[in-house]
């Protein structure tokens, strides 16, 4: 009837990566919902973004939120701006959710924005910034439990949320 756990947070959160090693734990399947989308379109999602524009997107993301959501057992992630959708929200209610906070310092590492070229990289970083602090609200709503991931390893990450299941 339901995921085991949903794992949301923004992007490079480590969401994937702490769910498919929750999915290892537990003996269960990891679903990604940017993996379904992208199968599903027979290519990546940053060229729906650019062929279809965002909203055809969230509208496919919307569909495989939905999907996901019906399936049992399983350890599900879903990407960082599917909270930006009210239905998505209070589809997230009576599940198990799990905020995975980061740091946007932490978070540019991990997408890769190193710090060495402020002045190219600047923009990007503001627009993380901007985009983390918009959802942070729509995160803490759905979760039923928040883990801040900086300087934690995914082992301890992983010990953290199965300790709350
Ligand atoms: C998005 C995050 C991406 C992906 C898409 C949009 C976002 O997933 O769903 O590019 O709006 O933050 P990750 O959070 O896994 O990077």
């Amino acid at each position: 009837m339901s995921p085991v756990v949903v794992l949301v947070g923004a992007p490079g959160s480590g969401k994937s990566t702490i769910a498919a090693l929750l999915a290892e734990r537990l003996k269960a399947t990891h679903r990604d919902t940017d993996a379904d989308i992208e199968a599903r379109a027979g290519k990546p999602i940053s060229e729906i973004f650019v062929d279809e524009g965002e909203p055809h997107f969230r509208e496919l993301e919307r569909a495989a939120i939905v999907e996901a959501l019906k399936d049992d057992g399983e350890v599900l992630s879903l990407g960082g701006g599917a909270i930006l959708d009210p239905a998505t929200r209070a589809d997230l209610a009576g599940h198990t959710v799990v905020f995975l906070d980061v740091s946007l310092g932490e978070a540019s590492k991990r997408v890769g924005l190193s710090v060495a070229r402020p002045l190219l990289l600047g923009n990007v970083r503001t627009q993380l910034r901007n985009l983390m602090e918009a959802r942070r609200p729509l995160y803490t709503e759905v979760a039923k439990l928040t883990v801040l991931t900086d300087s934690k390893t995914p082992d301890e990450i992983a010990d953290e949320i199965l300790e709350h299941l």
